[in-house]
């Protein structure tokens, strides 16, 4: 791999934590330096679950690809999937600066940390700084063409199991939501004719390393309260790069939902699990009020509509280790 971290050395047990901080400057100034002619110059603002798998795809298409980490030992197995590794945070504004520069398209796929649950000063202070800079500085750099920002779709708030798209109002309830929606809305503002602004709104993100299994396989056996009708909406981590690519490419802007075709109940995913996996199945009791939770049906009509073909339709049960597909790229 081009401009790769010597791991080995970074490694030494004999550094001491100074030797090891100055050593890794080094590394990333070194790495910056020798950037040879790639396709695109790309960046990736939050290079964890999703970020790390797009680094890769598009490393592997040729791209000169920056991605973001705020932990510095994530550094060195980042830059096995990325030309470059930036330690930042979005609310640094010189950061984002500099990370602009020269880039032909951003992403930005910032979360507090994944899937686990944080507060909502942390959601706030990750969310809305980084879409302060973002838009400041994108006006400022004209070479990036185009910012895909990763939302959610739990900006639809509790819609009772309604059909929802695009054009819906949003009506996000609690305020982890609220500010992932200020976040889209300053980034759409931001937009202008030379420089796109690209929403994706995401279900739930399963894939490698976050499966159905590990989420539902607890239940097994168990009996829940109510009768399991909310509608959980999905997205595997292939069709969020797929989609992102094809964003990129066919120089989308505005808002897109991003779930599967699946739509299923609650019920119906935990028995697909369960009897995927041969687990005792889940008992459902209707005496009892539903644990609280929206209900919504997505509409991913739109993307389609503009050419993107889902890698995964349909929920998938079976634990992968990688990547089980490449993303479709320009199917134009
Ligand atoms: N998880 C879901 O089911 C879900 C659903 C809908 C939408 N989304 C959205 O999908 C995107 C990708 O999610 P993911 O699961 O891949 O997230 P993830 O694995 O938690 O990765 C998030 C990345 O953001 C970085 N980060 C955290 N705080 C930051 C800050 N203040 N400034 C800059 N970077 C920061 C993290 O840094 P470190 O490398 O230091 O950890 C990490 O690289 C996110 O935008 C998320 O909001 C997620």
């Amino acid at each position: 791999m081009q401009n790769s971290i010597n791991r080995n050395s970074y490694f030494n047990q004999n550094l001491s934590e100074v030797d090891r901080a100055a050593h890794l400057e080094k590394l990333l100034r070194q790495q910056s330096q020798q950037r040879p002619l790639y396709e695109n110059n790309l960046a990736i603002l939050g290079c964890g679950y999703v970020g790390s798998a797009l680094a890769k795809y598009w490393q592997k298409q040729g791209h000169f690809v920056t991605g973001t980490t705020t932990s510095r030992q994530r550094v060195v197995s980042l830059s096995e999937v990325t030309s470059q590794v930036i330690l930042m945070k979005g609310d640094d504004a010189n950061a984002v600066q500099s990370l602009f520069q020269e880039r032909d398209a951003v992403v930005v796929s910032v979360a507090p940390i994944g899937s686990k649950a944080v507060n909502e000063e942390i959601y706030e202070s990750t969310y809305l700084p980084t879409a302060w800079n973002l838009a400041q500085v994108l006006n400022q750099t004209p070479t990036v063409k185009q910012i895909i920002y990763l939302s959610s779709s739990s900006v639809y708030g509790d819609r009772q199991g309604e059909w929802v798209d695009e054009s819906s109002l949003v009506a996000p309830e609690e305020r982890k939501s609220q500010v992932i929606c200020e976040a889209e809305k300053i980034l759409l503002q931001a937009a202008n004719e030379n420089q796109r602004v690209c929403v994706l709104r995401l279900g739930g993100i399963y894939g490698p390393g976050r499966e159905l299994i590990k989420m539902f396989g607890g239940l097994a056996g168990m009996t829940l309260a109510g009768r399991g009708e909310r509608f959980i909406n999905w997205i595997h981590r292939d069709d969020i790069v797929g989609a992102i690519e094809f964003a990129r490419l066919n120089k989308l802007e505005g808002i897109y939902n991003l779930v599967d075709d699946s739509q299923l109940t609650l019920k119906k995913q935990v028995e697909l699990v369960c009897s995927r996996y041969g687990l005792p199945p889940v008992q459902w009791d209707p005496s009892k009020p539903s644990l609280k939770g929206k209900s919504v049906r997505i509409s991913n009509q739109k993307i389609k509509a503009a050419g993107y073909q889902l890698v995964h339709p349909q929920l998938l049960l079976v634990p992968t280790n990688q990547s089980s597909c490449l993303p479709p790229t320009n199917p134009n």
